[in-house]
């Protein structure tokens, strides 16, 4: 699955990555943790689904890259071990680009999040040539939208994304690059 199309980008502790075959029972785990999917579209109904989402998911994250953007398995440097997901995937009905990130919770608070946001921004400005990139967040979810604003974003307002109240987040490429901190690849 793994295709030089799909660019490998190092940050300080983590490597992203095309998805590979091997990730699917650890990918599967991620999407079948309750408190990982609690503010993902779809919410826990779909832990039942996991298997089958993480199939479906793999494929469409490999097939998504052929706009040049897309989003990345996240592996650990020191370990090999696998993170989680993050990049960049063209939103539907609009022509924003939204950065996303998913990791399994034994990740947490390490800020790899922020790391694997901060790369996948770089990415999207220097590489891709986005002019604009967005992040959508429930409210409830705090701690995605901390990441968004360590990473640059600045919230833009409430917003009704389907059927579901929002914080929509964005940033220019005008405001790139941000100082995101320790671990933001240079
Ligand atoms: C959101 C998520 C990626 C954050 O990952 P993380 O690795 O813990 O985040 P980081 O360590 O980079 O922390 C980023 C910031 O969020 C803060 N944060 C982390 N967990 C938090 C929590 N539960 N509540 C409030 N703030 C929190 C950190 O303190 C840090 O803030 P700082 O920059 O001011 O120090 C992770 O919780 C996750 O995978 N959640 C499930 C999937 C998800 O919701 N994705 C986003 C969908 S919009």
């Amino acid at each position: 699955m793994r295709e030089p199309r799909i660019p490998t980008v190092r940050t300080e502790r983590l490597i992203l990555r095309g998805f590979a075959p091997g990730d699917h029972a650890d990918f599967a785990a991620l999407r079948g943790d309750p408190d990982v999917v609690r503010y993902l579209p779809g919410g826990e109904a779909l832990v039942p689904f996991a298997e089958q989402i993480a199939n479906t998911r793999m494929a469409a994250f490999h097939d998504a890259w052929d706009c040049g953007y897309g989003v990345w398995a996240i592996e650990e440097a020191s370990t090999g071990a696998f993170v989680g997901q993050a990049g960049l995937a063209a939103m539907d009905r609009t022509s924003d680009v939204e950065v996303l990130y998913a990791l399994a919770r034994r990740f947490w608070g390490r800020g790899y999040a922020r790391e694997a946001a901060a790369a996948a921004l770089r990415f999207g400005f220097e590489t891709v040539g986005l002019e604009r990139i967005v992040g959508y967040v429930v409210p409830e979810n705090t701690a995605s939208a901390r990441v968004l604003e360590a990473v640059g974003l600045r919230f833009t307002g409430d917003t009704t994304y389907n059927g579901f109240t929002v914080r929509a987040f964005a940033i220019e490429a005008t405001d790139w690059p941000i100082d995101a901190g320790p671990g933001t690849p240079s």
